[in-house]
C-alpha cells in the first residue's frame, strides 16, 4: 500500500483543488457498520424501501415515536452512533483540511464524526444526526433542545414540522447542504472517494461530474466498488490505515517545498 499512498500524495499536492466525498466505509473503524459490501447492513437485510419520507408526511407523530423509541436495526445503528468516536483516520483528514490539501469534506454519513474530529468545511449532505431540522423553513436546532412533549414537534422559527436532520429515503436533499455539494464538486480538479460504494445518488454522481470535467479521482476503500474502474488512483486500504499514512506523505512533500 505504501507505493500507492505516495503516489495519492503525489497527486494531492499537485492539484488546485481537492475535495474528499466520504461514505460508511469512513466510520466502520469508529464502530458502525456499512450498509453495503462485506459486513453491509443493506447487504444483509436487502435495500430498504425507498417511501420513508412518505410515511413521515403521513404520519409525522408516528415518525417522531421511532425516532424517540428506535427498534431493531435502527436502535442498533442509534447505538453505534453513541458510542462512535472519530479514529486516525478521521484526525488525519481534519490534518489535510488545516494543511489546506483537503478543502471541503462531503459525507454522507450522519455520525458527526468529521466535525468531532476537528473538520470545519463540512457538507453533511444526508444530515446529522444530532441535530433536527424544520421541513418548512430549514432551520436546525440541537436534538436536545427539541421540546417532544406534544408530537411532531413544532418549529419556533415558522411552526413547520421539525423531524431528525436525517435525510430519508425518498427525502429531498435540503437545499442549502445540496447547494454547497454542488459548489465544491465543480470547483473540484480531484476527489478523494474513502469509504463510498458510490451508489446511492445525488452522492454517487460527484465524483463523475469530477471526472467529466477533466478531474481526477482517488479511491481509498479495501474492496472493489462500482466507482473503482473510474478511479485514476486506489489506494486498496482502510480509512484508518491509509488516511494517517497519505497525511503523512504529504506533510514530508509539504515541508520539503518550505
Ligand atoms: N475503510 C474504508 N472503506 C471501507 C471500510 C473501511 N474500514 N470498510 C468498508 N469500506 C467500504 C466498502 O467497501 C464500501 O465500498 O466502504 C463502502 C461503504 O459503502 P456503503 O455502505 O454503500 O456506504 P455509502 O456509500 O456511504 O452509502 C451511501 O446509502 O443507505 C444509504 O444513506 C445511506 O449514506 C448512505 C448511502
Amino acid at each position: 500500500m505504501n507505493e500507492a499512498i505516495e503516489r495519492a500524495a503525489d497527486i494531492l499536492v499537485s492539484r488546485r483543488y481537492v475535495v474528499c466525498l466520504t461514505g460508511a466505509g469512513m466510520s466502520v473503524e469508529s464502530g458502525i457498520r456499512p450498509f453495503r459490501g462485506p459486513g453491509g447492513i443493506w447487504t444483509e437485510h436487502g435495500e430498504p424501501p425507498l417511501d420513508d419520507y412518505g410515511r413521515f408526511v403521513d404520519d409525522p407523530a408516528g415518525y417522531w415515536r421511532n425516532l424517540i423509541e428506535p427498534s431493531g436495526l435502527y436502535r442498533d445503528l442509534y447505538l453505534a452512533l453513541q458510542a462512535a468516536r472519530p479514529h486516525q483516520g478521521h484526525l488525519a483528514l481534519a490534518d489535510l483540511e488545516r494543511r489546506g490539501v483537503v478543502r471541503h469534506v462531503i459525507t454522507q454519513n450522519i455520525d458527526d464524526l468529521h466535525r468531532q474530529a476537528g473538520n470545519v468545511n463540512v457538507a453533511e449532505i444526508h444530515g446529522n444526526y444530532t441535530l433536527c431540522r424544520c421541513v418548512v423553513c430549514g432551520t436546525r436546532i440541537g436534538r436536545q433542545d427539541v421540546d417532544t412533549s406534544s408530537l411532531p414537534p413544532r418549529c419556533a422559527e415558522c411552526f413547520g414540522v421539525m423531524k431528525s436532520d436525517v435525510v430519508v429515503f425518498g427525502e429531498p436533499i435540503p437545499q442549502d447542504v445540496g447547494s454547497i455539494c454542488a459548489e465544491q464538486t465543480d470547483m473540484a480538479d480531484c476527489m478523494i472517494l474513502v469509504g463510498t460504494s458510490a451508489y446511492v445518488y445525488p452522492a454517487a454522481g460527484f465524483p463523475r461530474r469530477v471526472k467529466e470535467q477533466s478531474g481526477v479521482l482517488i479511491e481509498i476503500g479495501p474492496h472493489l466498488t462500482d466507482i473503482s474502474g473510474m478511479c485514476d488512483h486506489v489506494v486498496r486500504g482502510t480509512a484508518a490505515e491509509a488516511l494517517p499514512l497519505l497525511n503523512d506523505a504529504v506533510a514530508s512533500r509539504l515541508d520539503r517545498r518550505e
